[in-house]
């Protein structure tokens, strides 16, 4: 029985939406930790080309197959060739292994922005500051439980239209401020050879490593190889132009990122001397350096409030769309209430999170393959998984169920301009490049 579905109303509706998703920890914490870590400018490089090359191919294949069989990946995959149903659901096991640490990490943010509204704006930019908060025991877990309730509430409720409202308002709010607090950065005195790390490739620090951290950045960032654009794209009107909206979501996605980098790299370089290792600090990077930021601002208490309110709310549009996907797969294949579904989930978000929480604290001797839980399991949806799902997908659609299922649906819209380079990309550039990366992530995990 298939369900009658809703569809996006005004033409930026949809832009606005899967951006809403797609814009979150991800742009905000994820890529600068990244950047600053791989090397800078040419870790930016690398997401640029990737981006444009396998980031559009891979996203307007997920929309367009989405649009065309009005299903979520399970269905959709199963409608085009029953053989790759199994395609569909292995995309649905990440955003399973997502949703715990994301909903850590939003832990994080609150617990930053009570310290801001409290004005502890100096402890804050303490040296141990964050390494002290983490490693304990009941605090962190304790936040990580409230931004999953937060979380869980809106799925129950379902009040996706009062977010979607929001989200208009407050997204470019976080532009605004995200752009004002990088000019601020940029503009400090030592800032410039941040801006040169940031900006100016360094060819020698090129390598595999870089290309698969750019790589599991780009899907994870622009929601891909999980499924999620294909249950938006089967959301979307038959009328809205597939290959316009691409382009917009990426620039919006890519935009932010790229703000974001711009506003934490200089910063690390003004405060904390910008050296090897406070540049490779990891997902601690924008817990640590930005509150020094505020510390030496005019107003920076404020300012800092409100910031980390917005990340805040970017991190929630994104784990509740997370969570909200988890409890629809779940539902369809069950066929349970709303209600139960979401109670379910919420528990194992809880048990599977408060692990990766301690795991910074009490649990920190837990290691598997020599990482910590949080960057095991980022390792295993980003680096693993995804890739996999990826070449799965270009496989089947560039070979089994051939691309012309793809070129119809954006064809609707008017002419595919760039038809030809998308083949050759999903048939022959994609996967092989993909494969090498698998391999490299596999055998440097096992290494
Ligand atoms: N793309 C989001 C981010 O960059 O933070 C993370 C995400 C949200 C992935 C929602 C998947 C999803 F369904």
């Amino acid at each position: 029985m298939e369900k009658k579905r809703g569809a996006f109303s005004n033409k930026m509706g949809f832009v606005l939406a899967a951006a809403g998703s797609a814009v979150g920890l991800g742009n905000l914490w994820r890529f600068p930790y990244l950047a600053a870590k791989y090397g800078g400018g040419i870790f930016l490089l690398v997401y640029l080309i990737l981006a444009v090359t396998l980031g559009f191919t891979l996203m307007i294949t997920e929309i367009a197959i989405g649009r065309k069989t009005g299903l979520s990946a399970v269905g959709a995959f199963r409608k085009l060739d029953k053989r790759f149903g199994f395609v569909g659901y292995l995309a649905c096991i990440v955003p399973f292994i997502i949703t715990p640490y994301y909903c850590v990490i939003g832990g994080w943010v609150i617990k930053y922005l009570i310290t801001f509204v409290s004005g502890n704006v100096s402890a804050a930019a303490g040296d141990d500051y964050f390494t002290g908060f983490i490693s304990q025991a009941g605090s962190p877990v304790l936040w990580f439980a409230v931004f999953v309730l937060l979380t869980s509430i809106v799925v129950i409720a379902g009040v996706e239209k009062g977010i979607e409202k929001a989200s208009r308002i407050l997204m470019p709010v976080l532009i605004v401020l995200t752009l004002g607090i990088s000019i601020f950065c940029i503009t400090r005195p030592g800032a410039a050879e941040g801006v040169k790390y940031y900006l100016l490739p360094d060819f020698s620090r090129f390598s595999a490593t870089t290309v698969l951290a750019a790589m599991g950045q780009l899907f994870y960032s622009m929601s891909l190889a999980m499924g999620i654009m294909i249950t938006y794209g089967s959301y979307m009107k038959k009328d809205n132009s597939l290959e316009k909206s691409v382009r917009q979501i990426e620039i919006f996605d890519t935009g932010i990122a790229f703000l974001a980098g711009l506003m934490i790299i200089p910063s690390v370089f003004v405060f904390s001397g910008g050296n090897e290792e406070a540049l490779g600090k990891g997902p601690s990077l924008m817990f640590i350096t930005l509150p020094k930021v505020f510390d030496n601002m005019t107003l920076g208490g404020i300012i800092g409030a409100v910031f980390f309110l917005l990340v805040l709310f970017a991190a929630l549009t994104s784990s509740i769309s997370l969570m909200e996907t988890n409890v629809s797969i779940i539902r369809d294949k069950l066929g349970w209430s709303r209600k139960k579904t979401t109670i379910t989930v919420t528990i194992y978000v809880l048990l599977l999170g408060a692990l990766v929480s301690l795991g910074f604290g009490p649990l920190d001797f837990i290691q598997i393959i020599g990482l910590g839980l949080l960057d095991f399991f980022d390792f295993l949806s980003n680096s693993v998984l995804m890739p996999i799902v990826a070449i799965l997908t270009c496989i089947s659609i560039g070979f089994f169920i051939k691309p012309k299922a793809v070129y119809d649906e954006v064809e609707l819209n008017g002419p595919f301009k760039m038809k030809k380079f998308y083949t050759i990309m999903l048939k022959w550039i994609a996967p092989i490049c993909l494969i090498m990366i698998l391999i490299f992530a596999v055998s440097e995990a096992m290494g």
